[in-house]
């Protein structure tokens, strides 16, 4: 059987800590979509075209050690406005997102694009300045030498152009609950997501 759980949100919103906890839960596999498009940005440093990039997107490209790194964001966000490289991804997407035992999928477009039947679908969210803080501090923790205000810009850019690009917007799919985590803790905002896919499941 499958279940597909959609989690969207804009960047640093807690999407893939929820998702983690919510897989980990239900026994249920969880791909963090956000990691197609930043290995695909990266592979654009090596002089790739955006196409040629997620064309030629592998298991081994997920396992790069900059993923993570403000670089690969804004590439991601960049190659992301490119529909030809949405579409070669959609396939892989959407075969996870039905696979037998259950899925739980985040990014910006799940609910909307690639699963819009899905079982349950989540908006989750929180202010800018939450959400900087936040990523800023997992950042200085990893050895990243980064002011606040640089990552509040950043979240900022990268929202602005996922919410503005013509294909796959970053918007909340018409039936998703909007859950703002702002002021949650990870815990809080979990126990509140299990609530609701409890409901959900009957
Ligand atoms: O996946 P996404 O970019 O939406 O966010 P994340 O990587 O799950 O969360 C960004 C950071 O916020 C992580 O360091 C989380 O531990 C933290 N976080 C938090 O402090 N409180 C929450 N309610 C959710 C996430
Ligand atoms: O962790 P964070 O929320 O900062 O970013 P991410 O989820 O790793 O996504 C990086 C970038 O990939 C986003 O800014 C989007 O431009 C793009 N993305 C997308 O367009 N569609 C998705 N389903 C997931 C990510």
């Amino acid at each position: 059987m499958s279940f597909c759980i959609a989690i969207d949100g804009p960047a640093a919103a807690g999407k893939g800590t929820i998702s983690k906890a919510v897989a980990a839960h239900f026994g249920f596999a969880h791909l963090d979509t956000g990691l197609l498009y930043r290995a695909t940005g990266a592979k654009t440093f090596e002089g790739l075209t955006p196409i040629e990039a997620a064309q030629s997107l592998t298991a081994e490209d997920l396992k790069r050690d900059d993923l993570r790194s403000g670089d690969a964001g804004q590439a991601a966000s960049r190659v992301a406005a490119v529909p030809e490289v949405r579409a070669a991804l959609v396939d892989f997407q959407q075969a996870f997102a039905r696979r037998e035992g259950g899925a739980v999928l985040d990014g910006r477009d799940i609910g909307t694009v690639i699963c819009p039947d899905a079982e349950v679908k989540l908006y989750v969210t929180a202010s800018d300045e939450v959400r900087a803080k936040r990523r800023h501090k997992e950042l200085v923790e990893k050895g990243e030498e980064i002011t606040l205000e640089e990552v509040l810009a950043d979240l900022r850019e990268r929202d602005e152009r996922d919410a503005a690009r013509a294909t796959a917007p970053l918007k909340p799919a018409e039936d998703a609950t909007v859950i703002d985590t702002s002021d949650m803790s990870i815990d809080e905002a979990v126990a509140q997501v299990l609530a609701l896919i409890g409901d959900r499941r009957g």
